[in-house]
């Protein structure tokens, strides 16, 4: 498959692609290269030093909890010690907290070195490691410390997904499904009755990542900076967010909090929008194909709506929602009336 690029309005650009290409991009990139891996990968780090020619490895213990300016800290006395210099090119070898977070280490080393991601979970190759957002969270926030840092190279690489344990499959299938909605076409097609690995066939999931992480280059490219058509990516995200936050992070993954935001979208739609039915109905199959929950938990709604209120993409004039129309027709939406998402809960919550 041919790489997709992405330009930013800087002139960076990042290569996309799978396998060898992404990988050889990599290796000809100019100066050394140094590899920052999730330390819970070591099976892949020495394979993909080689692979990138990388001269020296560090491995670091990232989660979701030491996703911070503290890790990142000592991700800086690492390159310093290494001998990290302008012309380095730094890779990150990980799922999106190490993408994310050795991306903001490269986008302010030195006020910003090169550097190239490897992303190895679902949620990473389709979505996190592509599009240039890198950062860290804070103890008030998530992710609210970052730069827009665009990679060269993202290598998209299936063959990391064979280890990939089932929930990881699950924290991904959100923005699978995202995608499939707000792009509509021949990925919404081709979702159907598609099983997870191991009864579905990882070259099946293969297309579908190459889909995925294509309709995101495509909108990140029309709007790098999240002015306008980037918030279509938000979609089943408003409520997700909201979810995540009232639950807890952890309780229910992210792409299961974003297959519930989904649903409610969904329904949203069909109010306001006109969208049909059947559309729901179909993805409610996707869903418990993947295991994915259909179920709302039982939060409280007066709590699940004051955390809306303070979603990070709600604006001063008020929080704007992406709704669809039709799958591929993703409209955005501003000021839903309290209730009627109050409906919408209720009724998924079983009530
Ligand atoms: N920058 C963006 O645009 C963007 C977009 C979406 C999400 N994110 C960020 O991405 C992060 C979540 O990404 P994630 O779900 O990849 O988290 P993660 O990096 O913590 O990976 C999830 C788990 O899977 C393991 N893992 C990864 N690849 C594996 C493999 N091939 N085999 C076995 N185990 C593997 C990891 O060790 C970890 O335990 C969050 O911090 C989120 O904020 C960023
Ligand atoms: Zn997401």
């Amino acid at each position: 498959m041919d790489p997709l690029v992405i330009e930013s309005r800087r002139h960076d650009r990042s290569w996309v692609g799978f396998g060898e290409t992404g990988y050889q991009r990599i290796r000809s990139s100019g100066g050394r290269r140094v590899l920052i891996a999730d330390a819970r990968l070591q099976a892949w780090v020495g394979p993909v030093a080689e692979r990138v020619d990388a001269d020296a490895v560090y491995s670091v213990d990232v989660d979701e909890s030491t996703k911070s300016l503290a890790t990142v800290g000592r991700l800086y006395e690492w390159m310093g010690a290494a001998g990290v210099t302008r012309d380095t090119t730094v890779v990150a070898l990980g799922g999106g907290v190490t993408t994310d977070m050795v991306g903001f280490a490269a986008a302010t080393y030195q006020r910003g070195l090169r550097w190239c991601a490897v992303p190895t979970s679902l949620l990473a190759q389709v979505d996190a490691a592509i599009g240039g957002k890198t950062g860290v969270n804070t103890p008030w926030g998530k992710n609210l410390v970052g730069a827009f840092h665009l990679p060269e190279v993202v290598v998209l690489d299936e063959a990391f997904l064979a280890t990939l344990p089932q929930r990881e499959w699950l924290a991904g299938l959100g923005e699978v499904l995202k995608s499939g909605l707000i792009r509509g076409g021949a990925l919404y097609e081709r979702l159907d009755g598609l099983r997870l690995p191991p009864e579905g066939p990882l070259e099946a999931w293969r297309d579908i990542i190459f889909e995925t992480a294509a309709i995101k280059i495509d909108i990140v490219n029309q709007d790098l900076y999240e002015t306008g058509s980037r918030m279509f990516l938000n979609f089943g995200h408003t409520i997700g967010h909201a979810l995540e936050n009232v639950l807890g992070y952890g309780v229910l993954s992210h792409g299961e909090a974003v297959g519930l935001g989904s649903l409610a979208a969904l329904e949203l739609s069909r109010k306001l929008c006109g969208l049909s039915p059947a559309v729901e109905v179909r993805v409610r199959q996707w869903m418990s194909l993947w295991g994915l929950p259909t179920v709302m938990p039982p939060v409280d709604f007066d709590l699940l709506w004051s955390r809306l209120r303070q979603d990070k993409k709600a604006r001063s004039d008020g929080l704007t929602w992406v709704l669809l129309e039709a799958p591929g027709a993703p409209r955005l939406v501003s000021n839903i009336d309290q209730n009627v998402v109050r409906g919408v809960i209720s009724h998924l919550q079983g009530g």
